[in-house]
């Protein structure tokens, strides 16, 4: 026993643990075993169903049991989801605001008892699911429940998808279920969601929760199970969406098992996020961060900041400041109000982290840990500081995905930007300087899609949050997150019909003189690789003239000379309207040669042909106005920051163009790529060629930055392989016959690009609704949320 005098000295906290057994009654209740929830009623199904059994990573007590939904169940789920849409999407907005109002206090008002229970059954400790996961629980149903009331009038063009399939980890149990369950319900799509194998209870108590607040039956259907449940959610054909949170390998599976489906598909994925400490930064403050960033729900955080830089004149201060803090460290019992860190939320988890710090010290890292208490009993895992590392160190380029911390040293403000970005990652980084100039140029520069500046893990319902690259793809939360959950209204009509090919009569192009058009390739014509043409056809089958047959090394020329072209990321929206103010205007100076050719090629009427040659005008004209004015928001949390959500291009976009509307069609899925500051690499349509060719003059004369726009024709199967695999380019806009979408989904999934394709589906391009505007703009960039705090 010590007296008060010793406590003084010490300074130690004495136990505050946060009463449970209210909890532990509920989990009596259902020691029989949990049930799904589908159709708005608990059901145990299927007698044949695994059982999975549910533990507290703390000290290892067996919480309960649910049985692990098969395919009866699942189809059961989906059929329900599927029944409740209807009626549910047709609900005034103002009506789903209610319900969702209803769950947002529903959460509000058994607040301790969620983070009491989430706190069992995650490890993670009170402190957190108390002040962090709930409450942001919370926040997500009122905010989407004012996305629905504003639904009529926000999203007036757009409609829900159908039945959304959404499976989850388990960092953030509830928290993930709320960032899907909520914009779903509220755009009217109803839901089957799987919470993770590891932590399904407290989304199980919020079906509960869903029944109190008479949600209709069927619109949220929560079945239980591990990644067997999962892949049939994902490969239900009733599904419209899939939304998933968890590792980039079960993600990549996604997107090739949805490949020509039709399912629209949002990927929130893994990151390996940087933590940028400056000299000139508040060290005491950016320590603290740094606390927060990577041992926050003891680093089992998809944005975590695992990998610290740190500038090397303050480096050594900061690894002290970091060591004393942390030999300061309380691991424990995650209900005791006062412990750091809790438990890591299984043995395999732990393991996981052990192997990956073993590896990373035989490749050289220096592997710290202060000497502090660790439980014996339960998953418990110390701090960890790994240094003396190479970027090439598994430990800096793998996700830990626990309290592991790399750090590195950088002298300069490109060499810290280079190491940020140098990670096939691309979700957080957290930027720690007094300089606010400096911060904002580092956060322009690094690929990430949330960006701390001097605060870190900021979260909030109205500001987007996901990631770039192998990160994956879509937003959740804010505006962007709502997109997600509908779809442009009418966007597409029926078949895309590629136009078949015809045979050509013999070139009768005048010998000697080589008159085919070359690739377009770093703003020059440039010979094939192959030295080899094709001959394309007028609409009669006579021959109209030759193309280059471009393959793989003209693509992957195309790509580098984009890549060289990072420049034009950075230029103004004033001087990108202005150069295609001035494609418009020197394309429209030669409407009659164009014209003539659509005639020569689809055999389109003088009127027609000629209607569409002004619609190109116009739509140039379009993404000339586009061009500065897509600005991105600024949010303001409930947090003392202000959040800028910028709209930002996402780097090399290829462009694959259908035959319909030939000359509109190809300028369509350019222009507005190139407003956003992407630079292009694009595959005219294979029978139409022409169109593109006849372009190359007007771009070389309209100041198009070389490598802005890369043209190559040829046969489309072998360019768009190529272009589908490259590693450079981020995202592909895929407009052809359903085959060919779904090759491109499958094959794109390596480096995780965003695609976009029609899947078949035409689309109206002389519609401007349809055919240009905003959904095209929100394809062709990322948002970046850039949170800043105010005040000191
Ligand atoms: P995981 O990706 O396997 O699990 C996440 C969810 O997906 C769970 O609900 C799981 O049941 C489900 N799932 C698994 N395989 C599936 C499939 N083929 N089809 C559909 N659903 C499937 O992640 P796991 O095994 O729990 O953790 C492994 C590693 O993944 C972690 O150590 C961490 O590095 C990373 N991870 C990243 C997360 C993030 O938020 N970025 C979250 C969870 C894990």
């Amino acid at each position: 026993m010590s007296n008060v005098a010793e406590i003084f000295d010490t300074m130690e906290y004495g136990p505050a643990p946060e009463e449970s057994a209210y909890v532990r009654d509920w989990l009596k209740e259902k020691s029989g075993g949990f049930q799904h929830y589908i159709n708005g009623a608990f059901t145990s199904g299927d007698k044949a169903q695994k059982i999975i059994e549910s533990h507290n990573p703390a000290n290892g007590e067996k919480l309960g049991v649910f049985p692990a939904a098969g395919e009866a169940e699942v189809n059961a789920a989906v059929a329900a989801a599927k029944a409740a849409f209807p009626k549910w999407s047709k609900l005034p907005g103002h009506a789903r605001a209610k319900y969702l109002y209803a769950l947002a206090r529903l959460v509000q008002k058994n607040s301790r008892f969620l983070s009491v229970l989430e706190t069992l059954d995650n490890g993670k400790p009170i402190r957190e699911t108390r002040d962090i996961d709930i409450p942001l629980v919370a926040r997500h149903f009122y905010h989407h429940a004012g996305w629905a009331q504003l639904q009529e009038t926000e999203f007036s063009d757009y409609e829900a998808l159908g039945a959304v399939g959404q499976v989850i980890p388990w960092n953030f149990p509830l928290l993930m279920m709320a960032w899907k369950i909520a914009p779903a319900i509220a755009m009217g799509n109803t839901v089957v969601l799987k919470p993770a194998e590891y932590t399904s209870l407290t989304a199980l108590y919020f079906a509960e929760l869903c029944k109190e607040a008479q949600i209709p039956p069927g619109v949220v259907n929560i079945v239980t199970g591990a990644g067997e449940t999962g892949e049939l959610i994902v490969n239900h054909p009733d599904i419209a969406k899939i939304a998933f949170t968890g590792s980039t390998d079960v993600g990549r599976i996604i997107r090739r098992q949805t490949a020509g489906s039709g399912k629209k598909l949002s990927l929130e994925l893994g990151g390996k996020s940087p933590f940028i400490i400056f000299e000139d930064a508040d060290l005491d403050g950016a320590v603290e961060g740094l606390v927060d960033a990577i041992w926050f729900n003891q680093g089992q955080v998809c944005c975590a900041g695992s990998r610290l830089l740190v500038e090397e004149s303050v480096a050594d201060k900061v690894t002290e400041k970091i060591k004393r803090r942390l030999s300061s460290f309380r691991i424990g019992d995650p209900l005791d109000k006062a412990v750091d860190m809790g438990a890591i939320v299984d043995p395999i988890q732990r393991d996981r982290i052990q192997s990956l710090v073993a590896q990373g010290e035989k490749e050289g890292g220096e592997v710290w840990s202060p000497k502090i208490d660790v439980p014996e009993i339960g998953c418990f895992y110390p701090p960890t500081l790994i240094s003396n590392v190479s970027p090439s160190n598994i430990a800096v380029r793998e996700e830990i995905f626990g309290p592991v911390l790399t750090s590195m040293s950088f002298r300069t403000l490109k060499e810290a930007i280079d190491l940020a970005n140098n990670t096939r990652y691309g979700l957080a980084a957290t930027i720690w300087s007094e300089n606010v100039n400096r911060a904002l140029e580092a956060a322009a520069m690094v690929k990430a899609g949330v960006v701390w500046i001097n605060t870190t893990n900021g979260f909030d319902a109205a500001c987007g949050f996901g990631g770039y690259r192998e990160s994956g793809f879509g937003r959740e939360g804010g505006r962007e997150g709502v997109y997600e959950y509908v779809k442009l209204r009418k966007e597409w009509g029926g078949v895309e019909k590629p136009v078949p090919a015809v045979n050509v009569e013999e070139d009768s192009g005048v010998e000697g003189i080589d008159q085919t058009p070359k690739q377009f390739i770093g703003g020059k014509q440039k010979r094939p690789d192959w030295a080899r043409t094709m001959p394309v056809a007028a609409h009669d089958g006579t021959y109209a003239g030759r193309v280059s047959f471009g393959n793989r090394k003209d693509i992957r020329d195309a790509v580098e000379a984009a890549f060289k072209a990072q420049g034009w990321g950075a230029t103004t929206g004033h001087a990108r309207a202005q150069i295609l103010y001035f494609i418009a205007e020197n394309f429209s100076k030669r409407a009659d040669e164009f014209t003539k050719r659509l005639q020569q090629l689809t055999g389109a009427t003088k009127a027609k042909a000629r209607a569409e040659v002004d619609a190109t005008v116009s739509r140039l004209f379009a993404y000339g106005a586009w061009a500065d004015k897509y600005d991105g928001l600024a949010h303001s949390p409930p947090s003392r920051n202000v959040v800028l959500a910028m709209n930002e291009p996402i780097g090399i976009i290829a462009t694959v163009c259908p035959d319909t509307a030939p000359l509109l069609s190809f300028v369509s899925m350019w222009a507005p790529a190139v407003a956003m500051g992407n630079r292009v690499v694009v595959v005219p349509s294979e029978r139409y060629p022409l169109l593109a060719t006849d372009f190359y003059q007007i771009l070389e004369t309209s100041d198009v930055p070389a490598g802005v726009v890369n043209i190559v024709t040829g046969e489309r199967a072998t360019l768009v392989k190529t272009l589908a695999e490259h590693d450079q380019v981020e995202a592909i806009w895929h407009h052809g016959p359903a085959d060919e979408c779904k090759f491109v989904e499958q094959a794109s999934a390596d480096n995780l690009k965003r695609v976009w394709t029609n899947n078949g589906r035409a689309r109206d391009w002389a519609d401007a609704r349809t055919g240009e505007g905003r959904e095209f703009l929100r394809h062709a960039s990322e948002v970046k949320n850039i949170w800043l705090p105010y005040g000191d």
